[in-house]
């Protein structure tokens, strides 16, 4: 029997962009996305959505209220569902057993927990939220010993690949959809149903169905195969500096070989986002839980050429002002982890301002889409800075260091009587910029730090400017 109803559970970036677009190619479905958070759930219910993304308005506005509905009532849409989405968060476990290592997979499991107890008839359980291999297995012994006579669980596994900021073109145009299945009859009959809803938009030469823990791991391997081109490109980033080569042009060489192919070869400050540093901190704790210490050691540095890079790009701007920021004022523009998406998680933006803050610096932020509060919690709570002996004399840390925090609306307001510039997230809008006026507001010698290798170098050096960047000198 076809999918007639479908419940998402998880209103984020995943289950809300995802079961939007399912509505809107799937009109014959009815497509409910649930969240305990009542809160996101009134925003995806209003007409400021909880998630900036960009063309997501437009598709809720044409479904929402049609086949698109969001509610907090989870469990009542669990329960006479016929197929369920888990795409809950899975962040870093921060505390006991792999702290700092393994997936939190508390809501994970408090949501197979539900499903076991609330669910009616047959369901299919799609785990859409990243993973560890295995984690289907968890799931399914959750659901079977909750012993609800009432339903019968088949479990697929079906990670999403989407990127923030082009969500609802990666949804509209998967590279591929992947399902994992178990081989069985019943296995492979759930994972035709979830085939068919895809086949509404996605051809079917690009749906791979495939074993669940291959579907598992490929998810994990995807984005640490991703990451490590960044951390590849990195450092090479620092070679370059120092050999006189441009990181643009040896990645461009490099890419135009279609073996290794042009995209995911931006230098940058280091990769940010929820998922990338998670999925391989993950991925590194599976290769150490089967003893397998060098693969694990592999992965590992990734990360640690990711947390290179951003200290050392921190460090080439204090180097620069003379060795000292204590007291100047810094500018930085964009505070998202990337461009067209208003999420900080894991942004190396956060751990610039930090560091700047340290160094005893006034930081003015402009981010077209972060919101204030988000950007001053980011950069002031749970800190780990430690008191700079500037005599600025506050009582209170955090007190003191949104004292020194400026959250601006205005990029030229942002940048006037600044030291300088540091460009951190890659908006297109700082590129259309009129850097002479900016010159011209700003203290003198004026610096510009392009954390993202985004603008014209040649001509802020000809208007004034103290260029540096990552990979290349100037
Ligand atoms: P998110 O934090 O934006 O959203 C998760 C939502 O789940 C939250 O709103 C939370 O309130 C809700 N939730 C948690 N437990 C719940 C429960 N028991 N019942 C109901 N709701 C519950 O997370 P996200 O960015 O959407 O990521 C979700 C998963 O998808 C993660 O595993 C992530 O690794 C993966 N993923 C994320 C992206 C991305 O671009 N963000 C892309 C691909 C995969
Ligand atoms: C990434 C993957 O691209 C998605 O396929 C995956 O589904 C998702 O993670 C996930 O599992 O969460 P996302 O983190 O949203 O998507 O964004 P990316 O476009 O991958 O960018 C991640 C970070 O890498 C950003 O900080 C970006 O600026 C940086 N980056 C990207 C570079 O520094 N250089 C590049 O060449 C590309």
């Amino acid at each position: 029997m076809p999918i007639k109803k479908i419940c998402c559970i998880g209103a984020g970036y995943v289950g809300g962009p995802t079961s939007t677009v399912i509505a809107l190619k799937c009109p014959d479905i009815q497509v409910w996305v649930t969240d305990l958070n009542a809160e996101r759930i009134r925003m995806w219910n209003s007409k400021d959505l909880p998630i900036f993304e960009p063309g997501l308005g437009d598709i809720v506005n044409a479904c929402r209220g049609r086949n698109l509905f969001f509610s907090t009532e989870v469990e009542k849409h669990v329960a006479d569902a016929d197929l369920i989405f888990i795409s809950v968060n899975t962040p870093t476990k921060a505390y006991g057993v792999g702290k700092g290592k393994a997936p939190d997979m508390t809501s994970i499991e408090s949501a197979a927990r539900m499903i076991g107890r609330v669910a009616m008839g047959k369901k299919i359980v799609v785990e859409k939220s990243t993973v560890p291999v295995k984690a289907a297995e968890s799931i399914k012994r959750i659901l079977q010993a909750a012993e609800n006579k009432n339903a019968q669980f088949e479990v697929l596994s079906n990670p999403e690949f989407l990127a923030e900021g082009s969500a609802v073109q990666n949804l509209f145009h998967p590279d591929r959809v992947l399902i994992g299945a178990d081989q069985t009859t019943d296995g492979c009959c759930a994972a035709r149903l979830l085939a068919e809803i895809y086949e509404a938009w996605v051809p079917a030469s690009v749906i791979l169905t495939v074993n669940t823990w291959s579907s598992e791991l490929a998810k994990l391997y995807a984005n640490a195969m991703l990451a490590q081109r960044i951390s590849s490109v990195n450092a090479a980033s620092e070679l370059c500096e120092v050999t006189g080569a441009d990181v643009s042009e040896v990645a461009k060489a490099v890419g135009m070989d279609s073996r290794i192919g042009s995209k995911f070869l931006e230098a940058s400050i280091g990769f940010g986002g929820s998922c990338f540093q998670k999925d391989i901190l993950s991925l590194v704790y599976l290769y150490e839980h089967y003893g397998l210490q060098n693969g694990a050691e592999y992965w590992r540095q990734i990360i640690v050429m990711n947390e290179y890079q951003r200290s050392r790009f921190c460090r080439i701007i204090v180097s620069a002002m003379f060795n000292t920021v204590a007291r100047k004022q810094i500018t930085i523009f964009g505070f998202a982890f990337k461009q067209n998406t208003g999420d900080t998680r894991e942004s190396s933006s956060i751990t610039v301002g930090r560091y700047l803050l340290e160094e005893g610096a006034r930081v003015n932020i402009y981010d077209p889409e972060v919101l204030e509060h988000v950007i001053i919690s980011d950069l002031t709570t749970d800190s780990t800075l430690q008191e700079t002996d500037q005599g600025l004399g506050m009582n209170s840390l955090e007190v003191k260091l949104r004292d020194r925090v400026t959250v601006c609306h205005n990029a030229y307001k942002a940048a006037a009587g600044s030291h300088a510039i540091v460009i951190c997230t890659e908006w297109d809008l700082f590129k259309a910029l009129d850097y002479e006026e900016i010159y011209t507001s700003m203290q003198k010698p004026a610096f510009i730090f392009d954390g993202k290798m985004l603008l014209n170098h040649a001509a802020l050096k000809a208007i004034g400017f103290e260029v540096h960047c990552i990979g290349k000198r100037i």
